[in-house]
């Protein structure tokens, strides 16, 4: 199960309440009534942190005691559990028919909202010959993206901690027939199973965004990094955006957010970003920022470079 990267943190030495918390309302209230299910979460959160005051405390014992730990459970590093529900998924989801799905609905998102896929598809692939590592494959939007633009001499290798997910990449491989170049592996991020230096690019599509302890991610890229390597990645131009939802619950205003995400070494835009980056040793070479008026959360693509 992944949880909200920003309730993770608030709620850091009582993730597992959370946890149980959160598997019983998913169960009750998902899919069919969303509404309910954002107002019982709500509730817990309003519960557990109380005051704007206490929500500062919080990200602060964070600062000082969070690590990049899968829900503080050291002894599952590398995969989220995988519940009886996923099981019929795993199957499903690995299939031909599945990835054809998959490309359907995002050949439509990409000529829809998601614009940017096509010259991040292309950024990945800049080069032939390369061997490309993806972070977070999720719905499979980015891992389509790359796949749909991959050269013919190049390799990707797609990770996420959700072994479901993992999934989505193996089947948008087989559709597009690349299953030869393309595997999907499940792996944490913040402990990547490779030696260093192996990858011509690193890429990510809203996965530094999507998760907590990024200065951790970024560490892990530039060691797996060749020299001279690239790392591509898109994410929010508004990452407020993102947890306005919980912020609001705190009267928490878009200006005070920025800081306090920096603190709890989460994303928190643009500088927040270069900044995190230049102490893992990646150099921004390049950026786009995309159309604000077509998604609440407008995409900035950032290439950056291992000099
Ligand atoms: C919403 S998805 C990202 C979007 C996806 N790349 C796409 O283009 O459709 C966020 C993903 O990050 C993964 N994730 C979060 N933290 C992670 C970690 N530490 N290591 C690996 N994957 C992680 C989650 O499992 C989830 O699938």
């Amino acid at each position: 199960m992944v949880l909200n990267e920003l309730i993770e943190v608030l709620l850091w030495d009582n993730i597992q309440k959370y946890i149980h918390f959160s598997i019983e309302n998913t169960a009750k209230n998902l899919p069919d009534n969303e509404d309910e299910y954002y107002k019982q979460r709500d509730n817990f959160l309003l519960q557990k942190v109380k005051t704007k005051e206490n929500f500062a405390t919080l990200i602060d014992h964070y600062h000082q005691n969070g690590k990049a730990i899968w829900h503080g459970n050291a002894n599952s590093q590398n995969c989220t559990t995988i519940l009886q529900a996923d099981i019929d998924n795993l199957f499903n989801y690995g299939s031909r028919r599945h990835g054809a799905e998959i490309a359907k609905q995002m050949e439509t998102m990409s000529t829809t909202w998601a614009t940017h896929l096509a010259d991040y598809g292309k950024a990945i692939n800049y080069r032939n010959n390369t061997d490309i590592l993806e972070l977070t494959i999720g719905a499979g939007l980015g891992t389509y993206a790359a796949i749909a633009n991959l050269l013919p001499n190049n390799r990707m290798i797609s990770v996420d901690i959700d072994y479901v997910c993992v999934r989505n990449a193996d089947a948008l491989a087989k559709h597009f027939n690349v299953d030869d170049r393309v595997c999907g592996l499940n792996a944490n991020f913040w402990h990547l199973p490779f030696e260093d230096e192996v990858f011509d690019t690193v890429c990510t599509h809203y996965g530094l965004d999507e998760s907590r302890e990024v200065p951790t991610t970024l560490n892990e890229i530039s060691r797996v990094l060749k020299n001279g390597g690239r790392f591509i990645a898109i994410a929010r131009g508004n990452p407020y955006a993102r947890h306005k939802g919980i912020f609001d619950l705190f009267d928490i205003p878009e200006q005070e957010c920025y800081p306090l995400l920096q603190k709890a070494r989460m994303y928190s835009g643009f500088d927040g970003l270069v900044a995190f980056a230049k102490e893992s040793g990646l150099k921004l070479i390049d950026h786009k920022i995309y159309d604000p008026t077509k998604t609440a959360h407008y995409p900035i693509m950032y290439v950056f470079e291992k000099p």
